[in-house]
């Protein structure tokens, strides 16, 4: 099972990279690679959550409000970049929306391993 949680936790960290990275390669208009990320970032993260809370043999600590503190800001991530794909293809774009995606997420990786 560890191994399953160390692929889930993979995944995770490739969606993290694709937010942030997304983020910085086009800052001024959402990218599909930031949009998959931020859903990737919620799917995995509520499996690695699901499994470190009820497989003990993991030896997990989940600290469920850091858990609830990262879902909200995941869902803000993931509704701003939606909301910003969806705007960008219609030409009517809020400049601060990607910004916003980019860097809630940037906070959500210093709750992730800031709190301890
Ligand atoms: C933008 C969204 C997110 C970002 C940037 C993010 C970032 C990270 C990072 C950097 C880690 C590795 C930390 C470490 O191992 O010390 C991590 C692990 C983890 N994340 Fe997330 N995360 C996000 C969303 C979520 C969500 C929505 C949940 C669940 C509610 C979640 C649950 C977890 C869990 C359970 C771990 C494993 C912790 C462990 O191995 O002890 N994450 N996350």
């Amino acid at each position: 099972m560890t191994f399953v949680f160390n692929l889930v936790l993979v995944t995770h960290l490739l969606g993290l990279a694709a937010i942030i990275g997304g983020y910085a390669a086009s800052p001024t208009r959402v990218s599909e690679v930031l949009v998959w990320g931020a859903r990737a970032q919620l799917i995995s993260g509520l499996v690695l959550f699901g499994l470190a809370d009820s497989i003990h043999s993991l030896d997990k600590h989940v600290i469920l409000a850091k858990m609830i503190v990262k879902l909200v800001i995941a869902v803000a991530v993931a509704g701003f970049a939606e909301i910003a794909r969806a705007d960008a293809k219609r030409d009517k774009m809020i400049g601060w929306m990607p910004h916003a995606a980019g860097w809630l997420a940037i906070v959500n990786v210093c709750v992730a391993v800031l709190w301890t």
